[in-house]
């Protein structure tokens, strides 16, 4: 039978932090309110492009695996946040790469994409069409984020962590044992971002519009059941109960939102995987950047079962079940360099800040509502 496993792991953490701290000298807001009401200490802020992240963790799980970019026949870029719409995100870091043998495509889920693309990709493979896939999820979301609004500004940050997932042939089944995934329709305008795409307003576009809104409650109490039902069943199909569950690797959007959603599925905290204080929200980028550490730091066995589970714009949602391999350990290593700056957090987004400053000063999402 063929299976999809993972079998590289990888990830693209920018050099330059933005902290609560330095919210604070921006805008009305605290420390202690965004640590207390997301779980986010500092989020981090990048100079180069989505697609060079996206190469830089591709290139670390290529590595992980013991392959080269030759190898591989397959990239998905989980991405809202492409460098240019045309072409994807997904060809620049192809080229970037150097895989020269591949198919290229992005996958827009939002925050959901990556499990929508490892879903994708695995059934790819099943079907006998490809054999070594790269799924990669890379943000740069600042750009897309109004730093003069508060309730979105604090949430967001950018990144990379990506997987190599190879075919292979046994009888003992490996990889996605259940997966689901699925959009509630009608609720588009509950996290958008109005002005990033074909779609135009007869009045003149004011700068907010480019940046991400949001109804944040009402996303929070949608997130929280569909990640809760969308993961009840994916165990269910897979056969396992909560406590069958060795770790969990939730989308990492709010601290209170996993810990909600995981009290209701019944899996103890010390087995949900949890970074969200140093990443903040990267949306398709969270969940490879959580299991490339997780597997840093040892929380994955030989053998381990997984769960995913992951919700964003749109409304999608995506769950998965995971059946770990025997390797957990990286055959070769690949250590992912940025380019030399002295940038901080601060100083990069200063661009953005005049930009919203100079278009839109006072429209936010609280305005808006
Ligand atoms: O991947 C999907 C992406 N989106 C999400 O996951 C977002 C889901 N939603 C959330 O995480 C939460 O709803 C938020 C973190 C966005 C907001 O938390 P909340 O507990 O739902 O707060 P709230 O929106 O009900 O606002 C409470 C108060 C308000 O003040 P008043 O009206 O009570 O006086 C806000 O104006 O907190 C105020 N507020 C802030 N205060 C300080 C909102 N943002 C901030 C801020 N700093 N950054």
């Amino acid at each position: 039978m063929r299976y999809a496993t993972i079998t590289g792991w990888g990830k693209a953490i920018p050099p330059a932090i933005l902290s609560n701290a330095d919210l604070e000298t921006i805008m009305e807001t605290s420390d202690e309110w965004i640590s207390t009401r997301t779980g986010i200490k500092e989020r981090r802020i990048a100079e180069v492009e989505t697609s060079d992240m996206a190469a830089m963790a591709g290139r670390q799980a290529i590595a992980a695996a013991g392959k080269s970019p030759e190898d591989v026949d397959l990239i998905v870029v989980a991405t809202c946040s492409p460098d240019t719409l045309l072409p994807s995100a997904a060809a620049w870091a192809q080229t970037k790469l150097g895989a020269t043998n591949a198919a290229a495509f992005d996958l827009n889920a939002a925050c959901s994409g990556f499990l929508y693309s490892l879903i994708v990709a695995t059934n790819m493979i099943k079907g006998g069409t490809h054999k070594c896939a790269l799924v990669i999820g890379s943000e740069k979301l600042h750009s897309f984020v109004n730093f003069r609004d508060r309730t979105t500004a604090v949430l967001f940050g950018d990144g990379a962590g990506a997987v190599l997932l190879e075919a292979v042939d046994q009888d003992e089944p490996t990889g996605l044992l259940s997966s689901e995934m699925g959009l509630e329709v009608g609720t588009e305008e509950l996290l958008w971002a109005p002005q990033s795409g074909t779609k135009t307003y007869t009045d003149e576009a004011i700068a907010s519009e480019r940046a991400i809104q949001m109804g944040g409650s009402e996303v929070f109490r949608r997130a929280v059941t569909m990640m809760a039902e969308s993961s009840e069943r994916v165990l269910a199909e897979a056969g396992w109960t909560s406590e069958d569950v060795d770790i969990m690797i939730p989308h990492q959007a709010n601290v209170r939102i996993i810990d909600a959603a995981t009290r209701r599925l019944g899996i103890d905290e010390s087995k949900v995987f949890v970074n969200i204080a140093s990443y903040g929200n990267t949306s398709g980028a969270t969940i490879p950047i959580a299991l490339t550490e997780a597997l840093e730091e040892g929380r994955i066995e030989p053998g381990a079962k997984l769960v995913f589970a992951a919700f964003g714009a749109g409304l999608t949602w995506a769950a998965a079940t995971f059946q770990w391999g025997d390797r957990v350990t990286p055959i070769d290593t690949y250590d992912v360099e940025f380019p030399a700056s002295s940038l901080t957090g601060i100083d990069i987004i200063q661009a953005n800040l005049e930009y919203f400053g100079r278009n839109d000063v006072a429209a936010t999402s609280e305005a808006a509502e």
